[in-house]
């Protein structure tokens, strides 16, 4: 059985609050958002002041996915906003142990992100040291995008590493996940499935996220 964490990127923009209530009530396990500043991707999209709303609605996990430039100068301003898990990728950040610490410290469990073209040789470094792990199986910057198949051989080296550094971080993939993939991807390794685009794509989101879920 794989969790779900719905992006709230592929949300009708003006309605995020009602999807997401339509989205809690179809079982999803967490809540996906994904910050980004034009710079480390052309997209732009929320402030720390999202959160704050997201958690009025919501009593669900908000899961924070860094795509910025220098993630250790915009954590600040996120640090007290109610996220409850900060991911940030791990090419944009000079020292990403200072920033999990930074994180960690605030009582928010602290998470790295790896682009789809990054492979997996730091992380036998770095899992012992973080909460959460965020694969890309699409270029970050766009929901919509179809999932690169090399991910699967990721996840498998990514659960190779867990064993041999007895680490036990849940894996979360990121783009391009759907119900014809999923299957695929769980028996590869990835514990948290993050769905934007499949997830709100027609009124079906309670069968989809079933369909998620009950892989
Ligand atoms: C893209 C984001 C993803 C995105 C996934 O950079 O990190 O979270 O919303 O969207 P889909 O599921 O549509 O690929
Ligand atoms: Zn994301």
């Amino acid at each position: 059985m794989a969790l779900v964490s719905a992006s709230i990127l592929a949300c009708d923009q003006t309605r995020i609050g009602e999807q997401i209530i339509k989205a809690e009530a179809a079982g999803i396990d967490y809540i996906h958002v994904d910050i980004m500043d034009g710079v480390y991707v052309e997209n732009m999209t929320y402030g720390p002041q999202l959160i704050r709303d997201l958690k009025k609605i919501s009593g669900l996990p908000i899961s924070v996915h860094f795509e910025v430039c220098h993630p250790e100068t915009f954590f600040p301003i996120f640090a007290d906003c109610g996220a409850d898990i900060v991911t940030f990728q791990l090419d944009a950040c000079s020292n990403p142990l200072h920033l999990i610490q930074e994180i960690r410290k605030r009582g928010i469990k602290a998470g790295i992100g790896i682009g789809p073209t990054y492979g997996t040789e730091r992380l036998a470094y770095l899992l012992p040291c973080i909460d959460w792990l965020i694969m890309m199986s699409a270029e970050p910057g766009y929901g919509g995008q179809p999932l690169n198949p090399c991910i699967y051989e990721k996840l498998r080296e990514a659960q190779e590493i867990m064993v041999k550094t007895e680490s036990r971080v849940p894996i979360s993939v990121d783009g391009g996940v759907n119900g014809s993939n999923g299957q695929k991807l769980v028996e590869a390794g990835a514990d948290v499935l993050i769905a934007g685009s499949y997830v709100f794509q027609d009124d079906a989101m309670a069968e989809r996220v079933q369909n998620l879920k009950n892989l």
